[in-house]
């Protein structure tokens, strides 16, 4: 296993370059089942997630290639049906074949993904969504078995949960009405820019869809899909990250570049309020840091809201603002592993239900922390780059899931960072 070594209190400055995005990619690589002819998608990260999804691709059946950032995925005419336990276990992502499965071959037998660290994570909605298309679904020794022997029919679905919308799940049912009969209504639809990405690949391969980026998607459902060729987004979640590292300390001054400013302006709206100075094109973004921050309440919320993907790293630069923060989570309420650690480095903050309440002070200190989930390992990296001293960051594979040579961007950007063998 590896742990970034990090001499902290280093300046930032320069230029850093965002990949494509992971959470619009998984998704639109299921999406490439629907059909047997080939894709092409470009834009591809190289990630640990990606190569997860790879092998399950190939699992099932598909002639998968990634070279240069594009992939290219050659689904045979019959695909096998069963996604094991120990892709699925791994990524949640994986269950979002099931939807591309279902409508193509009528029959799916998908591993339930399970609970992960941030919290129970459900599959109601998702299973909900598939039955109101005509699937039959049971769950029998831990797999989910669905089954459309007659094909899926479309139908008005409402795909609110207790936490609003749901990314996978929109995108799992929009997947399957692209070939089910007749018009299919998601509402309460989730809005998220990785949806519109794959809405706007299923467009590409044939599929009728309206509305997508809003709350209500209309599906007319088509006989047959074809092969498309397509470029992923930007990750605005990398982004995002390295705009609050461009944050965390006194004279930082970063251009973040191929992101768009557009998928970030919850955070970018909040790092103003800070005082922090945000200038933007199309499609960079300069962050610069010169006087006092203040400190901020944040509320995630589903997109448009403040991602809940961007919270820990949030909190990471709460702790370098003087003042009381408060930062509350409202889509995955347990979502808070990194607050030990970021306590282990000198920050204080307490949790009052769903909430951090974080004292922030001038500086942290530098110290060996645990990296819980993938966004929490970021978190760390962002504190260790502003704290005193050398911060080690174990079990960074969590990091791997989800950035793209981030030591060589920050290198880049003038940090003092380095991957070691444990
Ligand atoms: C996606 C993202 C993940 C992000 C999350 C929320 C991908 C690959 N992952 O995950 O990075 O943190 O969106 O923005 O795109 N829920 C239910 N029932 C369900 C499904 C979800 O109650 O059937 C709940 C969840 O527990 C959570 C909320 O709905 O509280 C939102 O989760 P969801 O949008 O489904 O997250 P994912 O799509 O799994």
């Amino acid at each position: 296993m590896d742990k970034i070594v990090i001499q902290g209190a280093r300046r930032l400055k320069g230029e850093v370059e965002i990949s494509g995005a992971k959470n619009a990619t998984l998704p639109i690589m299921a999406a490439a089942l629907l059909t047997d002819e080939v894709s092409r998608i470009e834009g591809v990260p190289r990630l640990r997630d990606v190569q997860t999804m790879i092998r399950l691709l190939r699992v099932l059946g598909a002639k998968v290639d990634f070279s240069n950032g594009a992939l290219e995925i050659k689904p045979s005419r019959t695909l096998k049906t069963v996604a094991p336990y120990h892709l699925v276990s791994t990524m949640r992502a994986s269950f979002c074949v099931l939807g591309p499965l279902l409508a193509r071959l009528g029959r799916a037998d998908i591993s339930l993904p399970g609970g992960c660290v941030i919290g129970a994570r459900p599959i109601d909605l998702h299973l909900k969504g598939l039955a109101s298309l005509g699937a039959s679904i049971t769950i029998e020794h831990g797999f989910v078995k669905a089954r459309a022997n007659r094909g899926l029919k479309g139908e008005d679905i409402y795909l609110g949960g207790k936490f609003g919308s749901s990314v996978l799940a929109t995108a799992n049912v929009l997947m399957a009405a692209t070939l089910a009969k007749g018009v299919t209504y998601i509402e309460n639809a989730a809005c998220e820019p990785e949806l519109v990405d794959l809405a706007d690949f299923l467009v590409k391969m044939g599929a009728k869809i309206q509305g997508q980026g809003s709350h209500l998607i209309e599906i007319r459902g088509v006989q047959k899909l074809h092969g498309a060729k397509h470029r992923v987004i930007t990750d605005r979640i990398e982004a995002g990250t390295f705009m609050v590292a461009g944050a965390m300390q006194k004279s930082n001054d970063i251009t973040i570049r191929n992101c768009n400013p557009e998928h970030n302006h919850a955070l970018l709206d909040k790092l103003q309020e800070a005082g922090i100075r945000v200038r933007r094109t199309k499609s960079t973004v300069r962050i610069s840091r010169h006087g006092k921050l203040e400190p901020v309440d944040v509320t995630t919320l589903p997109y448009p809201g403040f991602p809940t993907d961007l919270q820990a790293q949030l909190m990471a630069l709460a702790s370098v603002t003087p003042g009381i923060s408060v930062i509350t989570e409202k889509i995955y309420p347990d979502r808070f592993m990194h607050v030990s650690e970021l306590n282990r480095m000198g920050a204080n903050i307490f949790l009052e239900g769903s909430s951090a309440i974080v004292h922030g002070k001038s500086r942290l200190s530098g110290a060996p922390v645990m990296a819980s989930d993938l966004r929490a390992s970021a978190a760390l990296v962002l504190a260790g780059l502003a704290a005193e001293d050398k911060t080690e960051v174990h079990r960074v594979y969590h990091l791997d899931r989800g950035y793209e040579n981030i030591e060589e961007k920050l290198l880049k950007l003038g940090a003092d960072i380095k991957r070691e063998r444990e």
